[in-house]
């Protein structure tokens, strides 16, 4: 309906055809902050919660691009450890939304071969919204394809608490050393353990923050922003932000080609 609505459509195939990128050029791992569903409402003369659902359809489409594009990762931020300070309707609204999105949405997944996770302080959520997350987890832990991962409850500063304190454990339990924790083995404890280093950050609507998204991973990310708000963010902007991100040069701290 919403389709309807505002006009959206998914990628036609060939338009991912003509992207026509070197694959050793396009990003292991995108992480999006789907910013200004809110603006994008009220422009609109709606509640903030149309914005939402509007911004659902827009994540559809940009998860169908991502399996066009063969993409390793797709990590979007669906609700930051802050967001509990929004008005409780808003924070209950959003919930709902995201136990809908999957009920809807995880069957057509699984058939294209998705892998949904979570990241972020799942267990607490509604029991029942924990009770959809891991179901859709478990549907589609064997899958292959894109692995799709959605940031709930997720603040990066909780997360590398979480991961200090995991360790920490582990010290004083004596399975680990203090000298031990290194980059490489304290990747290995947070909730992004066994998936790529983000490669190129995306947010829309203007703000050129990262509000404490993935602030571990995205080390040596490549950012790209845009003033378009997430539920007009069609197809054609991501690949507008990864052709852009396949002419770049990365370094990550050495000089050009040494
Ligand atoms: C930011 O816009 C958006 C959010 C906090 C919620 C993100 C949720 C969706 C895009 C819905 C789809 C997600 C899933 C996982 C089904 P905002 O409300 O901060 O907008 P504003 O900055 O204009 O107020």
């Amino acid at each position: 309906m919403w389709k309807k609505i505002f006009g959206k459509a998914p990628l036609p195939k060939n338009e991912a055809a003509l992207l026509d990128i070197e694959r050793s050029r396009l990003p292991r791992h995108v992480a999006v902050i789907m910013d200004g569903n809110g603006r994008w409402a009220k422009g609109q003369g709606f509640l903030r919660t149309v914005g939402h659902r509007a911004g659902v359809d827009t994540l559809h489409d940009i998860l169908d691009t991502a399996i066009d594009l063969k993409l390793e990762v797709l990590t979007v931020y669906a609700f930051s450890t802050e967001n509990w300070k929004r008005p409780h309707e808003e924070v209950d609204f959003l919930m709902r939304l995201f136990s809908e999105y999957l009920d809807k949405e995880e069957r057509e997944m699984h058939e294209k071969n998705v892998r949904i996770r979570f990241i972020g302080r799942v267990d607490e959520l509604t029991p029942e919204l924990i009770q959809r997350v891991r179901h859709a987890e478990s549907l589609m832990k064997d899958n292959t394809g894109v692995n799709f991962c959605v940031a709930v409850n997720y603040g990066g500063q909780d997360e590398i608490c979480r991961t200090a304190q995991e360790l920490a454990r582990k010290v004083q339990e004596g399975a680990l050393s203090p000298e031990e924790i290194t980059p490489e083995s304290f990747e290995t404890a947070l909730d992004t353990k066994e998936l790529p280093p983000v490669d190129l950050v995306i947010r829309t609507s203007g703000d050129m923050r990262l509000s404490n998204f993935l602030l571990w991973q995205t080390a040596y990310a490549e950012f790209w922003f845009t003033e378009t708000n997430w539920p007009d963010f069609k197809p054609a902007c991501f690949l507008e932000a990864i052709r852009d991100y396949a002419g770049r040069e990365r370094r990550f701290g050495g000089i050009k080609g040494k």
